[in-house]
């Protein structure tokens, strides 16, 4: 996989960016815009080389409109233009006015059918509108979409400094360094199976928390009462490994710290409780190497205290310190840690999916 600092970018050069910028809107605004933040340096490289850079998106499932995160975007970063199409006379006109430096936002790419369903004609039009393809969108390089996937078959392609550098840092949990704690929370163990088989024998200690851990306790015939479950079985093999560690204790909807194996009928859980990050916090100081996917409380409504505590036990080691998933990266802006951590990454499922496979289908595409 070729880096955008090996393309040969001149002044006036056409460049399709393809960027992520499926961030969470809130009454019309970005509510978080960690992803924008993130291909900011790519695009600023661009801009720098004088190209005149086409950058194209998704955002939602819906096809709704890219206007509020353009406008966003236009705050952070000079000569951006947005135009509410694809293709059309429209867009072939703001593309013939662009100058060197000019960034030129599309319309969300999944308003058109041929972007899911990776329509070769729909790749090969948009690759038609520029000479270089750069990827810079690894939050979305699970996806076997046109943009993807499909873009570079028609134009040189390279990745983006961001794709680089979630490589960089994902490829070191690949080979981990020991001891290797693995923090993973959140909700839907179904889609989190893969890599809760590829890491119970490759973590020291695998520690699930958040509503994952509810299917561990039913699994152990613990009482979860009303709390959160998915309706996967966890496999034998997941539940016998010496790495596996649950919560022992957990915090209820009615803020009390209960055993985990004493959660009554009417109680919700939502969060681990203090036992339970006193374990993980010595862990924590030992580890070589600590990664966080997903909260362990249910922290929009108050239910931090746990993915608080670790982040500040990850923070205080001298481990290396990775961060993923959206929930547990808006915590870690919310703390304000993000420069205290070794790596925070841009990827949800792409991270799940990457550190699973090793590498994801956006990636195999850049290496053709
Ligand atoms: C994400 O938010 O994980 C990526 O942008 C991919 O979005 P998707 O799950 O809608 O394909």
């Amino acid at each position: 996989m070729k880096s955008i600092t090996q393309a040969k970018i001149k002044k006036g050069t056409y460049v399709l960016l393809r960027a992520d910028l499926n961030v969470p809107l809130d009454t019309g605004k970005v509510r978080d815009d960690f992803r924008i933040s993130k291909i900011i340096p790519t695009l600023e490289y661009l801009q720098k080389k004088g190209a005149r850079t086409i950058v194209i998106s998704h955002l939602g499932e819906k096809g709704e409109t890219l206007t509020p995160v353009a406008k966003h975007l236009a705050k952070k970063i000079k000569g951006v233009k947005f135009v509410p199409a694809i293709f059309g006379e429209e867009v072939l006109i703001a593309r013939e006015k662009m100058v060197a430096g000019d960034i030129l936002i599309l319309e969300n790419l999944r308003t058109d059918i041929g972007e899911k369903s990776n329509d070769s004609l729909f790749a090969k039009t948009l690759a038609g509108m520029a000479e270089i393809f750069v990827s810079d969108a690894f939050s979305a390089s699970h996806r076997k979409h046109a943009s993807i996937v499909g873009i570079p078959k028609y134009l040189p392609s390279y990745a983006g400094l961001q794709l680089f550098e979630e490589i960089k840092h994902l490829s070191k949990i690949l080979k981990p360094r020991h001891p290797f704690v693995f923090i993973l929370g959140g909700a839907k163990i179904s889609t989190k199976l893969p890599l809760l088989k590829s890491y119970k024998d490759k973590a020291d200690t695998l520690f699930v928390g958040g509503a994952v851990a509810n299917d561990f306790f039913l699994a152990r015939g613990f009482e979860v009462g009303t709390s959160l479950v998915d309706d996967t079985v966890v496999p034998k093999n997941i539940l016998s490994a010496k790495s596996l560690f649950i919560p022992i204790d957990i915090i209820t909807d009615s803020h009390q710290v209960k055993l985990s194996e004493k959660v009554g009928k009417r109680d919700r859980i939502l969060d681990a409780g203090p036992a339970t990050v006193a374990v993980m916090t010595e862990k924590i100081k030992k580890a070589k190497l600590v990664l966080m996917n997903g909260p362990l409380g249910d922290y929009e409504h108050g239910f931090a205290g746990g993915t608080e505590a670790l982040l500040k036990a990850m923070v205080a080691s001298s481990a290396i310190t990775i961060v993923g998933g959206g929930d547990s990266v808006a915590t870690v802006q919310k703390m304000k840690l993000e420069k205290k951590l070794t790596f925070v990454s841009t990827g949800g499922g792409a991270m799940l999916e990457y550190l699973a496979k090793g590498t994801l289908p956006g990636i195999q595409a850049l290496k053709k």
